[in-house]
């Protein structure tokens, strides 16, 4: 631990009382060789962004954090990451929720209470020579105390689902510290345990969904993730491969 912090000695946390996104502010720090393990903190956001160019309502209240690493992989490769930042928050805020809220992964990387989004997760990159990465940037978003209302997918917040209370800063020392452990695992050993560990709370599992590409939408019953983390998408026709894209339940 880093002295007085609640921090591994990895990280170097810069804390702000507002920024434009977490994610611009620690793409703007790679650009300017910052070293791998540093750590955005922002109480509120004036432009934070979600995946595909959505907004990410960012009021005081809410975790905004955003880690720059510079691992020696590929840019898919680097896109596992997502899994071990999901897995740090549902693992970090499982203790604290009443017993009878469910938690659950939902593709590729939001964590869900009850069927509602209580946390999103943006990852950013640049690669250089051979697709290796320069950096990679980890945007987490965890509605602590309140939640956007007339989202696209139904959000929630710890506090409307009754969880126990916990300070900003807590969280974020406690998913930080749970991310690295993940992250150190990834790269010593690669993806296969990041996979069960997700694939054991994945929502709709072998269930029938609607993912939305980037142009247009498929269906089927989702198999599963292959060794990558692409979702696994069967229909009569075969099994399906998907990089990207929004799973929604079929019936929607
Ligand atoms: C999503 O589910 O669409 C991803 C949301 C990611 C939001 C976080 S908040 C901290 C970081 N800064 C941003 O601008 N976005 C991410």
């Amino acid at each position: 631990m880093t002295g007085g912090s609640g921090l591994p000695a990895f990280f170097r946390l810069e804390r702000f009382a507002e920024l434009d996104s977490t994610n611009e502010e620690c793409k703007r720090r790679a650009a300017a060789g910052a070293p791998a393990g540093t750590l955005i903190w922002a109480e509120a956001q004036s432009a934070g962004r979600g995946r595909r160019g959505r907004r990410w309502v960012s009021v005081p209240g809410n975790l905004y954090m955003s880690l720059l690493l510079r691992p020696d992989r590929g840019a898919a490769a680097g896109a596992q990451l997502g899994f071990a930042a999901a897995l740090a928050i549902g693992e970090t805020i499982a203790p604290l929720l009443p017993k009878q809220v469910e938690l659950a992964y939902k593709w590729p990387n939001d964590v869900l209470l009850d069927s509602r989004k209580v946390s999103g997760i943006l990852l950013e990159s640049q690669a250089v020579g051979e697709g290796r990465l320069d950096w990679l940037v980890v945007g987490i978003g965890v509605n602590v105390a309140s939640f956007p209302e007339g989202s696209e997918y139904p959000a929630t917040s710890l506090r409307s689902v009754g969880a126990a209370a916990i300070a900003v800063e807590a969280l974020l020392e406690a998913v930080a510290s749970r991310f690295l452990f993940w992250y150190e695992g990834w790269l010593a050993a690669g993806f296969t345990a990041l996979r069960e560990a997700w694939l054991a709370r994945a929502r709709g599992l072998g269930e029938p969904v609607r993912v939305r590409l980037q142009a247009g939408e498929a269906t089927g019953r989702f198999a599963g993730l292959d060794r990558e983390g692409a979702l696994l998408l069967e229909d009569g026709a075969g099994r399906r491969r998907i990089a990207a894209g929004d799973v929604f339940p079929a019936a929607r």
